[in-house]
């Protein structure tokens, strides 16, 4: 069981202000977040259209140095590891479903010199893990179906992370556990509790801005790190 001090917390974008994308990174890392989760979707894979690798290339031209987490929601897969390669990211993670060469795919990424990880959504069991524990830095559960913020946590994925936990134990090594999905401060403390160690957030923190300083976003961040400190 990962120990609190390694606990991550990852802000997701999606409920971030567009038009005003680059301040709303910097503010959110300024307040505390660890770690930029950046959601790629493309009207295909999911029901819903995002961004893209320009729009990770311009956080890092925008100064940005925070590891961007991409999370691809996209099929075909490949090409587009590539660009976020070049694009700056520093964890890959994609949908198993989504490639026809998931160990391929993982190379991919890791011969980019970028950190690798599968997505597992609801519905989706553990045993793509099976033969490429090897070649993953991630395991990301789904905790909603993917595609939109503000959706609620679905508690089944409690149990798959105790699975993915003893996955990872099991196996000795050093693979981060990433929770996405309707995770709160009133349940980010029953998450770690099962095993996860970064924890995604988009509603939770960009509708919770300070109510004083409407550019930061201490005060939920605060409250997530003392729920987790309790565990
Ligand atoms: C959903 C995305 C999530 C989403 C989470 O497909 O992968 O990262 O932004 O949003 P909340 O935290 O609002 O459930
Ligand atoms: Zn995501």
């Amino acid at each position: 069981m990962a120990t609190p001090r390694d606990f991550k917390i990852a802000p997701s974008i999606l409920s971030a202000n567009f038009a005003r994308l680059g301040e709303e990174v910097d503010d959110v890392l300024a307040s505390g977040a660890d770690i930029v989760h950046f959601d790629v979707m493309d009207n295909h894979y999911v029901p819903n259209l995002t961004i893209g690798p320009m729009v990770c290339e311009a956080l890092r031209k925008h100064g940005v140095t925070a590891p961007i987490d991409a999370h691809l929601m996209v099929k075909p897969v490949d090409r587009l590891i590539g660009d976020f390669i070049d694009a700056g990211a520093s964890y890959i993670t994609f949908h198993p479903e989504a490639s026809e060469h998931v160990d391929r795919s993982l190379q991919l990424i890791r011969d980019g010199g970028v950190k690798s990880g599968l997505v597992f959504n609801p519905a989706t069991p553990l045993s793509y893990l099976d033969y490429v524990m090897d070649k993953v830095d991630m395991i990301l559960l789904m905790s909603v179906n993917p595609g939109f913020g503000g959706q609620s946590f679905l508690p089944s994925t409690l149990d798959k992370l105790r699975e993915a936990r003893a996955r990872i134990d099991a196996s000795g090594r050093d693979i981060r556990l990433e929770i996405d999905g309707g995770v709160k401060v009133d349940n980010i403390a029953e998450i770690a509790r099962a095993g996860a160690d970064t924890f995604v957030a988009g509603s939770a923190i960009f509708k919770a801005r300070n109510a004083e300083e409407p550019n930061r976003y201490d005060g939920v961040l605060k409250a997530l790190r003392d729920e987790l400190a309790s565990v």
